[in-house]
């Protein structure tokens, strides 16, 4: 095949991958800029094509074009998240490799593969602006996000009172905090506390969980970023600068990327931070508590968990037991959820039947004390003038059975048509409540339109 062909069928090719491509000759001219690279820098391919790069990117300095980093310093960069400004001034931001293709110990060309991440560092920006914007209030000690201390742990149960005795002593120290608990165990509640009882209580408390971004995003969040050589990028303090002095609760750590992990370690190790993109030493001063909601013992095996990292954050190694092993404490923990929610909704719930309390001791609750909550929630609002819960106002939530394998269908006491419209009448009154009885948010949940959901409390008469 002639080069004239081979250089056509690759630029065929490259037109057709999803990624953003764009690959220079040793002289630095552009000789394939793919549609994919185009729509990313909003260029027109022809302005590119056949042109030497730097040309057509004059406003991109040598030192930070990574383009011309492989070019001329046979240098591979990759996965580097990059922002800068188009031709036309918009800004761009992208996650790129660029690696210098070598022949015979000469550097031939380069390729660059992009993705446009710009929708993604919009939304990190954001978040942060408005974490920024809960932090603020919580200096004036106004307004405050849900604030949690010791007396809102509810518990008599052996073993989580000596979880909780371990905790107190905890907040007395500056030490790391690994928690574990199954979800819904109280470990936000744990956190807080520990937080709001020692000596850090008057600085922020700033929490992030590791499996709500993006990995890319993450580190830009905890870390921040500056602006470094590149037009346009932004500098914007992580959370890590943000909590100064204060508390940093990560949550699902075994979902924050590994080599991210190991970053954080040394970051831990030494004290100071590096903001992407920069090259400061940030000195930082921040207690970390971590939870997971597996053994960690397990996440270590799988992977998940970078053993080093979990040694040096569990210098405080709290477990959180689960309801089910700690069934003694029902009564306790209705007693205080009925007035809480009474408080809510206006209503007089005293206490719950002989017959009702069994029930919620019988089953197995998966989501923990939040689904116990909900439980009692969900039937304080929808009682009348009662006094006492009885056993059929108790209802155990389907959506946790389900997860559980058990759909506690019984073929001998119903058909399953009776079974299915119990079931849906059921998951429609939790909704409800849940939503204090607005209909749209409700439907929004349960994925129907509004007029659907109203068509079946109809039918339900709810
Ligand atoms: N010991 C407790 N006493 C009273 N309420 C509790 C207790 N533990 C948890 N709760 C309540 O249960 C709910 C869930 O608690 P929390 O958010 O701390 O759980 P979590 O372990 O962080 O769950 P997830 O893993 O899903 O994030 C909250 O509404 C909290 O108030
Ligand atoms: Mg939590």
């Amino acid at each position: 095949m002639k080069a004239k062909e081979y250089q056509r069928l690759l630029q065929d090719l490259s037109n057709l991958v999803d990624e953003a491509i764009h690959v220079v000759d040793a002289k630095g001219k552009s000789i394939i800029y793919n549609e994919g690279m185009a729509s990313l820098e909003k260029i027109n391919r022809e302005e590119v094509l056949g042109k030497p790069f730097r040309e057509v990117f004059s406003n991109i300095p040598d030192s930070e074009s990574t383009l011309h980093q492989a070019l001329r310093e046979n240098k591979a960069i990759i996965n580097k998240q990059q922002t800068y400004l188009n031709k036309y001034g918009k800004e761009i931001t992208a996650l790129s490799s660029t690696v210098p293709v070598e022949v015979d110990g000469e550097v031939i060309a380069a390729i660059e593969i992009s993705k446009d991440i710009t929708e993604i560092k919009s939304m990190s920006d954001t978040i942060l602006k408005l974490r920024k914007e809960t932090i603020a209030p919580q200096k004036t000690k106004k307004l405050e996000i849900k604030r949690y201390s010791f007396h809102n742990l509810i518990g008599e149960n052996r073993r989580f009172k000596e979880v909780v005795d371990l905790a107190q002593r905890a907040a007395r120290t500056n030490a790391s905090v690994f928690i574990y608990g199954e979800t819904g165990t109280g470990k936000e509640l744990f956190a807080q506390s520990i937080h709001f009882a020692g000596e850090r209580q008057d600085k922020p408390f700033l929490a992030q969980n590791c499996a709500a971004l993006p990995e890319s995003l993450l580190e830009g969040i905890l870390f921040g970023t500056e602006k470094g050589g590149f037009t346009g990028a932004v500098d914007r303090a992580g959370l890590f600068e943000q909590a100064s002095g204060g508390t940093l609760l990560l949550d699902e750590i075994s979902a924050m990327p590994y080599e991210l992990q190991s970053k954080l370690l040394r970051v831990l190790q030494e004290d100071y931070i590096r903001r992407v993109g920069g090259n400061r030493d940030i000195p930082i001063d921040v207690r970390i508590i971590a939870t997971v909601n597996e053994p960690p013992e397990v996440l270590v095996e799988k992977g998940a968990l970078r053993k080093d990292l979990y040694y040096r954050l569990s210098i405080v190694n709290i477990v959180i037991p689960p309801l089910r092993e700690r069934l003694d404490d029902i009564p306790l923990l209705v007693e205080n959820f009925l007035e809480k929610h009474n408080r809510k909704y206006g209503k007089e719930v005293w206490m719950l039947s002989d017959g009702a309390l069994k029930k919620l001791k019988n089953h197995t609750y998966p989501g923990n004390i939040r689904e116990l909550e909900n439980i009692i929630m969900s039937a304080v609002s929808l009682a009348d003038k009662e006094h006492v819960l009885t056993e059929n106002q108790i209802r155990v939530q389907e959506a946790y059975r389900e997860k559980s394998q058990d759909l506690g269908y019984d073929p001998s006491e119903e058909s399953l048509d009776e079974y299915l419209h119990r079931c849906e009448e059921q998951i429609l009154r939790t909704a409800m409540a849940e939503h204090d009885g607005n209909v749209s948010r409700a439907a929004k949940q349960l994925g129907l339109k509004r007029q659907t959901l109203q068509h079946k409390l109809r039918k339900f008469d709810l």
